[in-house]
């Protein structure tokens, strides 16, 4: 094993379990709740897939999850590192995951670099009024004009990544927590504003019944598929993002609540970007499913539609690039950690040359709807190959080794002492639970359903 070449004292962590909390449910909130979530839920059958989507959540995202910050606190190191430590025998190549993990995190970086870039954007164009128009045709020439720049689409990545290299730069404690410390909690405030107004436009109900009336017929292995690359994405999971950040939690904190509460408050920050999209979407008489132009085109046209739209269409984009901030600023952690600790690079160095990668990665997604929209591996452009790669498979299949990695090979007294803090907190019904769950059912669901999506078994 290669031991890290910082001491343990000159490793960044979190200042308080509060902070630490915040921090990693600034992970989990993200352009997936407020882009993703609405328009899978709008293409999926609606509640329908609100379920499926929590029973993955629950039986692999949280376990997952569990299983991802107990590895780090006990290793205190990166994802690729910890790994290594904490493999049982130094032949097992466990260390591959979190290399595997590093790879997904520049795929997603490269795409979410570039959504972020089209939300930065749309915060000035909602402040300029260049958006605010009823008519979608309008909106959607916007953003159209938007994506088929290869300038604009370059230059908004890069405005995105030299904002979260300037707020990284300064640390975890300096940098991550007190990031998101201030913006996790304005966030929400803006949120419920929006699902406040949303929810009481005449005609809101039908938004309601939409998002809470299942039909279980739109319901195929590709969705649950989705449903659960959606959780893993949700999460930050799979990849070792949850790894690094478990590395900075506090050592009396409690792994099993504190994941529990991410989880909830993910889950609630979803729901309410459900709430603030549908009811209005439905009131203006727009269509729900509208595929991922639903966030820039749909959504400005019903912002028009209502008074007082353009605050609420400014603040709406606001909160969403404040997602997206702390979404980012994980992902960007999971490398800039691995070559400080490993080959002792200093962290202005290393996000240096990490969003200098990102820049050249995340130019074919960027460029996927302009000089690049001919380009097509397995039918699908760089933006959404990088997006189904990721998601659909490089995170269940992470997520699967790591369960596996927990439930069979780190050994049940490891597990057990991670849980209960070494026996403090008296939590043992929740942990031999998580045990069961994270050996049995976590594997056997990722498995199926990874085979059943992917057209191998089942119909
Ligand atoms: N959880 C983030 C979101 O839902 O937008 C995306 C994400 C962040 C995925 C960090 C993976 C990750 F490591």
């Amino acid at each position: 094993a290669q031991p890290s070449r910082l001491s343990a004292a000159a490793r960044g962590s979190f200042a308080t379990a509060l902070g630490a909390l915040v921090a990693t449910i600034g992970s989990a909130v993200g352009l997936g709740n407020i882009w993703k979530f609405p328009y899978l839920v709008g293409n999926n059958g609606g509640a329908a897939f609100i379920i499926l989507y929590l029973v993955c959540t629950l039986l692999v995202g949280l376990p997952v999850m569990i299983a991802e910050i107990m590895m780090g606190r006990k290793a205190r190191a990166n994802a690729i590192q910890t790994m290594r430590a904490l493999s049982p025998s130094a032949r097992q190549p466990w260390w591959l995951i979190g290399a595997a993990g590093a790879l997904a995190a520049f795929l997603i970086m490269a795409f979410y670099t570039e959504v972020a870039g089209w939300v930065f954007a749309y915060v000035f164009k909602a402040i300029s009024g260049a958006i605010l128009s009823t008519d979608p045709q309008v909106t959607s020439q916007a953003f159209t004009d938007l994506v088929t720049s290869p300038f604009q689409s370059l230059l908004w990545q890069w405005i995105v990544l030299a904002v979260i290299s300037l707020i990284i730069v300064n640390g975890v404690s300096k940098g991550i927590e007190a990031t998101t410390k201030r913006l996790i909690p304005l966030l929400l405030v803006m949120l419920i504003i929006i699902a406040v107004r949303s929810l009481t436009l005449p005609g809101a109900s039908q938004g309601l019944a939409f998002l809470f009336t299942p039909d279980f017929s739109k319901i195929t292995g590709a969705a649950v598929l989705t449903a659960m690359g959606l959780a893993f994405f949700k999460l930050s999971i799979g990849m070792g993002t949850m790894i690094t950040y478990g590395s900075y939690w506090k050592e009396d904190q409690n792994i099993p609540t504190g994941t529990a509460r991410v989880m909830l408050a993910d889950l609630s920050v979803s729901v309410l970007a459900g709430l603030a999209v549908f009811p209005a979407v439905f009131a203006f008489g727009f269509e729900p499913a509208a595929g991922p132009s639903l966030l820039f085109i749909t959504i400005p046209s019903v912002f028009a539609s209502m008074p007082f739209g353009g605050v609420f269409m400014t603040l709406f984009f606001i909160l969403t690039a404040f997602a997206a901030t702390g979404a980012m600023l994980s992902l960007l952690e999971v490398p800039i950690a691995y070559m400080n600790e490993r080959f002792a690079i200093s962290r202005v160095k290393a996000t240096l040359i990490t969003t200098g990668l990102l820049a050249v990665v995340g130019a074919p997604a960027a460029l996927s709807s302009s000089t690049l929209s001919g380009v097509k591996l397995f039918g699908m452009n760089f933006f959404d190959l990088y997006d189904f790669a990721s998601s659909n498979l490089l995170l269940p299949i992470g997520g699967l080794f790591i369960a596996i990695f927990v439930g069979w090979f780190w050994g049940r007294k490891n597990v057990f002492e991670a849980l209960t803090n070494s026996g403090v907190l008296k939590n043992e019904g929740v942990v031999r639970a998580f045990w069961v769950i994270v050996r049995f059912v976590t594997p056997v669901l990722v498995i199926l359903v990874l085979l059943n999506g992917l057209g191998i078994i089942g119909g």
